[in-house]
């Protein structure tokens, strides 16, 4: 199974032991995972993990990847590895990156600093020694400013590194931002970060407090907060600052290394930031990195690690990017931060899937700044001192209410419980019971073989499931009904005129409330005319549903968007789909046809049998889908490139780029890289010294080319 929100890192079974199919169906749970939490975090403003259990979900994303290297072309989804961000939050226009802007890589300890310096030489084909600047890595949010003519004329958030929100009059109420330049490209875009001082963030939380109005959690979510308001003017009123660090598009090169160019922005008249230094190696970098923790807490900001970046310009160029980080930079990220308390209780949530997860109950503790009452005990086996395999952890320590415990926050809101004092431990503490039945509907909980999570066996007869299940499918990737959001869902779960139990509901909602001439919704508190009239419109747009859509949003476990996309193009229709389903039992023709999908694996499959062979979801799907339209899918486009979707083999020595390069560039462009030749190959690009395979493609019958040819079929 997938590393749910704040499961232990220990506990994961190493990639290299997965199956395909395992790696598929937990891959594609961590994609849904990481998504819900890029949205939380950047367009809602409001995380819902912590850095920590993200960076260990994406790093188990890019083990899963790097073991299973063409999961995500076969799945048809990019991985968030390969995203920033979430989507622009509703409400500022939208703008257009013309150059992404992208993420950092993490690296957690020394080694992986050093590790990263032998990538970028290794890619390069270097053994000589290669530069980086080392600088702070600032905690706040990123903004691109684009100046034309030496002018400011647009500034926008990162949004998804795509498309950001258009934040131009707010950022001209920044001091730190120059309204105009001086000889400055006639394009230049300036990229770096909005931040607030610690200074600023506590006079300001003090005033919000004094005015009775929201108070922030920390100085990230204030900047984030005070830069993306509708009314400039409040903007103006809070108190931001900014660094510059990187460009975007600009006319004429800024100069040709990372430290001349920052050294040009900070003419020009940008902030930038003071212990920026250059580097010989992993071994500077290393000394700077100390010398700046060391500083950390007296520097008056937050800052979270420090990036490495390569100084010459000509080698980041040859370096390029991944999906969605560059190869030539590098976050080297601080330890995260902690603080004892005392353990007052354990609640148990029911999650979507019946999952039973224990969160601490804590007495409130400062934690980096942050006062911290609830943390994750992430499961059963984790109190016990126990990882998700059944190993000794904490040195075999269990968890007990009353304790004395270690609490873990990476600079977000859900902290995590990491140790435990038995030198404190109260006389008489009783080891913690977990539940064996679901604290919400009381049916059996059971841990499937292998699986650390307990789960309610209730379905949707258990409300917590029910409700959960029922909030899932109004979120945003799902029907994202507009009016209709967790917290209505959870007033209409309860209500006794207007139930809404099961999704079907939600589409008769109108009809009920028609044919009740009694109570109408628009005369309760809280509705009234306009917004009535307004959610029923919602709920009829919502009518008509692509099917891949539909398929996310019954919130089957293992289908995740990722699958239901997979699902969708296969089958095109619900009622293909219906029928597949309904007769696929292990062994029969449709059976076989599904799991032929490829990243439709049997975990998977089976849960989608379960699910259409249970009574309860059945009535549910069918009533579902009685009420909606659903939009058939069809597969989809290439990308546009002269080897987009072809299969291409590189064999011999090449001798303009490393192998890793060439094949960075072939998969930038569409194509898909294989290591062996096969009658799927197209293409077969030799250099000098190719062997087995160059004679292969001659005897295939596959296209055979030399790598001049090949820069020249890509237009180098
Ligand atoms: S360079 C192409 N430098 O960290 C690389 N980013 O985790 C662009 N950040 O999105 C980023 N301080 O918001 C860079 N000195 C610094 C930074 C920095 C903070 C942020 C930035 C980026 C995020 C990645």
């Amino acid at each position: 199974m997938a590393m749910g929100v704040g499961m232990s890192e220990e506990g994961m079974r190493p990639v290299t032991e997965l199956s395909r199919t395992e790696a598929v169906a937990e891959w594609a749970d961590l994609v849904q995972a990481v998504l819900a939490a890029n949205q939380a975090y950047h367009r809602d403003d409001a995380p819902t993990i912590s850095d920590a259990d993200y960076d260990r979900m994406k790093r188990r994303l890019a083990a899963l990847e790097a073991a299973f290297p063409d999961i995500e072309a076969t799945m048809n989804q990019q991985s968030p590895t390969s995203m920033v961000g979430a989507a622009p939050a509703d409400g500022f226009g939208k703008v257009a990156h013309r150059l992404r802007m992208l993420s950092l890589e993490n690296a957690f300890s020394d080694e992986e600093v050093t590790e990263f310096d032998e990538r970028v030489r290794r890619f390069l084909g270097l053994t000589d020694a290669v530069a980086y600047t080392a600088e702070p890595k600032i905690d706040g949010l990123s903004l691109s400013l684009r100046y034309e003519a030496g002018r400011l004329v647009q500034a926008a958030t990162r949004g998804d590194g795509e498309l950001g929100e258009n934040v131009t009059e707010n950022a001209r109420t920044i001091r730190d931002i120059p309204q105009s330049l001086t000889n400055a490209p006639a394009v230049l875009e300036v990229r770096g970060e909005v931040y607030m001082s610690h200074a600023d963030f506590s006079a300001l939380n003090q005033r919000q407090a004094a005015a009775e109005e929201k108070t922030f959690a920390n100085p990230r979510n204030a900047a984030a907060g005070s830069l993306r308001q509708l009314d400039a003017s409040i903007t103006a009123s809070r108190p931001l600052r900014f660094f510059a660090y990187a460009w975007g598009e600009v006319s004429d090169p800024l100069a040709t290394t990372q430290a001349a160019a920052i050294a040009r922005l900070n003419t020009l008249g940008f902030q930038t930031n003071p212990l920026t230094m250059l580097c010989a190696g992993p071994e500077e970098m290393l000394a700077h990195y100390r010398r700046i923790e060391n500083q950390r807490a007296t520097l008056g900001y937050d800052i979270d690690g420090v990036v490495y970046k390569v100084n010459d310009l000509a080698l980041q160029a040859r370096l390029g990017f991944r999906s969605s980080t560059p190869r030539w930079a590098i976050a080297h990220k601080f330890p995260a931060e902690l603080a004892w308390t005392e353990l007052l209780g354990i609640d148990i949530q029911v999650g979507r899937t019946g999952a039973l997860s224990p969160v601490a109950r804590l007495q409130p503790v400062t934690v980096g700044g942050v006062v911290v009452s609830n943390a994750t005990l992430h499961n059963e086996n984790y109190i016990a001192g126990r990882d998700s395999k059944g190993n000794v952890i904490r040195d075999g320590k269990d968890i007990r209410v009353g304790d004395w415990v270690q609490v873990y926050r990476a600079g977000d809101v859900i902290p995590k419980v990491a140790d435990v004092d038995l030198d404190r431990r109260k006389i008489g503490a009783e080891p913690y019971v977990f539940p064996q039945v679901c604290p919400e509907c009381g049916s059996p909980a059971h841990r499937e073989a292998g699986d650390s999570v307990r789960r309610c066996t209730g379905g949707l007869i258990c409300p917590a499931q029910a409700v959960e299940r029922l909030k899932h499918f109004v979120s945003r990737n799902a029907f994202d009904i507009e009016g209709l959001g967790a917290k209505q869902v959870e007033l209409f779960f309860k209500d006794t005129l207007l139930p809404v139990k099961t999704p079907a509901d939600i589409f008769t909602l109108a009809a009920r409330d028609a044919a009740n001439p009694l109570q109408k919704l628009k005369n309760r508190d809280g509705f009234g005319d306009v917004s009535t009239a307004k959610l029923f419109a919602a709920i009829e747009a919502k009518r008509t549903i692509p099917l891949d859509r539909l398929l996310f949003s019954l919130g089957i476990r293992h289908v995740g968007e990722v699958a239901a996309g997979l699902l969708a193009r296969h089958y095109s229709t619900w009622s293909a789909f219906e029928a597949a389903i309904t007769h696929a039992t292990p062994g029969s023709p449709e059976w076989a046809d599904l799991t032929a999908i490829d990243g439709v694996g049997a975990v998977m499959a089976q849960s989608l049998v379960e699910a259409f062979q249970n009574p309860a979801e059945r009535a549910a799907m069918d009533a579902l889908v009685a009420e909606l339209q659903v939009q058939p899918v069809v597969a989809r486009g290439a990308v546009d490139s002269p080897v987009a979707g072809k299969t291409v083999v590189f064999t011999g020595t090449l001798e303009k780029m490393t192998r890793a390069e060439a094949k960075a560039r072939a998969e930038a462009l569409g194509a898909k890289v294989a290591g062996s030749v096969s009658a799927k190959t197209d293409l077969v690009v030799a250099g000098p010294g190719a062997g087995s395979k160059a004679k292969d493609a001659e005897r295939l019958g596959v296209e055979l080319i030399d790598e001049d040819s090949w820069l020249r079929l890509i237009g180098e």
